[in-house]
């Protein structure tokens, strides 16, 4: 079992064991925690739920929990608020943020969207309440290309804000979007001469990919799909060995559900740590023992918006 020291900066600061706190914190709060893939592998063993953004939405509704906390970004907690505006809702650190949902700013995007006023707005569920509030659907990566194929043919549609995914979603549909320019920097980092390299080292292994990464990159993958569609792939293929082109947090479980099978991530440009994203990792183990224990920091939505964020959110749901 895990033993940390809380920092010396905590209240009354002692010698505890983390883990076992956080599962006593739960049942006195009857707290359920909500975990994305891309969390450290300590945080994705203690959560209740661990999930892509549909299946963290679809808990976030279902869920009879009084406390939701959110080990994932801002935007997703976001969502788990705009779906249970009278539960407490905890991001342990607030700062996690998404250069997907920073890059789509709301003044910017009325302007957009008022250019386009005869568009249908689907976005991506990477973006904050306000962008949520000015659109008619939301997606994620899993459900994306089910969305637009519901929508008419001679409608013209908005697709933001993740220029990659929307064109992988014109790839896929044959449909024209009228697409918001933004990107993740991590599925955004990849390299393809180290690709290339990787697969002439390892001329067994099938390439992975989520659909945030680049064209460039998604021409050499066998599969793309949500973390949780590469998850489910990784264990129904016969195949031995992937390299998986996503935020390399989704190694652990995948090498967890196929102990014998061989996970590569694939490399970033610079010898950095840029397949891990910044936001994600903010989260720890201890942010969210204290964020249990303090009850904070938490979520909150102006009404407004909320109720308007909620609809494309409510419809999303239904569509998927
Ligand atoms: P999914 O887990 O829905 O595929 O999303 C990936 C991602 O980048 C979340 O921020
Ligand atoms: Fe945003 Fe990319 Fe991080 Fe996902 S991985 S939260 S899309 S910056």
């Amino acid at each position: 079992m895990l033993k940390a020291v809380l920092e010396s900066n905590v209240p009354n600061y002692k010698a505890i064991d983390l883990i076992e706190s956080i599962q006593d914190l739960k049942k006195k709060l009857n707290a359920v925690i909500l975990a994305h893939y891309y969390q450290e592998p300590d945080i994705q063993d203690v959560a209740d739920y661990l999930g892509d953004s549909l299946g963290l939405s679809q808990q976030a509704q279902a869920t009879t929990a009084d406390v939701i906390v959110f080990a994932g970004v801002h935007f997703m907690a976001e969502t788990a608020k705009i779906l249970n505006p009278g539960k407490l809702v905890l991001l342990p650190d607030l700062e996690a943020g998404c250069s997907l949902a920073q890059g789509c700013p709301a003044n910017e995007f009325a302007q957009f969207k008022a250019t386009y006023s005869d568009h249908l707005v689907i976005s991506y569920i990477n973006c904050s309440a306000e962008i949520k509030a000015m659109s008619d659907i939301i997606c994620t990566s899993s459900n994306a290309v089910k969305i637009v194929e519901q929508i008419p043919g001679d409608q013209p549609i908005i697709f933001a804000p993740d220029r990659n995914l929307g064109r992988y979603v014109m790839k896929m549909t044959g449909r024209k979007l009228r697409l918001w320019d933004g990107s993740c920097i991590v599925h955004e980092t990849f390299s393809q001469r180290k690709l290339i390299e990787l697969k002439l080292e390892y001329p067994q292994a099938q390439v992975i990919a989520h659909p945030e990464c680049e064209e460039v990159i998604l021409q050499y993958a066998s599969f793309i799909g949500s973390t949780s569609a590469l998850l489910k792939y990784t264990q129904q293929s016969p195949s031995q060995s992937f390299i998986v082109a996503t935020e390399s947090g989704i190694l652990h479980q995948m090498q967890k559900l196929s102990p014998d099978k061989q996970f590569i991530p694939s490399p970033p440009i610079d010898n950095c740590a840029c397949n891990e994203c910044p936001y994600m990792r903010l989260n720890t183990l201890e942010k969210i023992y204290m964020a249990m224990e303090n009850k904070q920091p938490e979520i909150t939505l102006a009404e407004n918006i909320r109720e308007l964020a909620y609809k494309p959110i409510e419809r999303m749901l239904a569509m998927s």
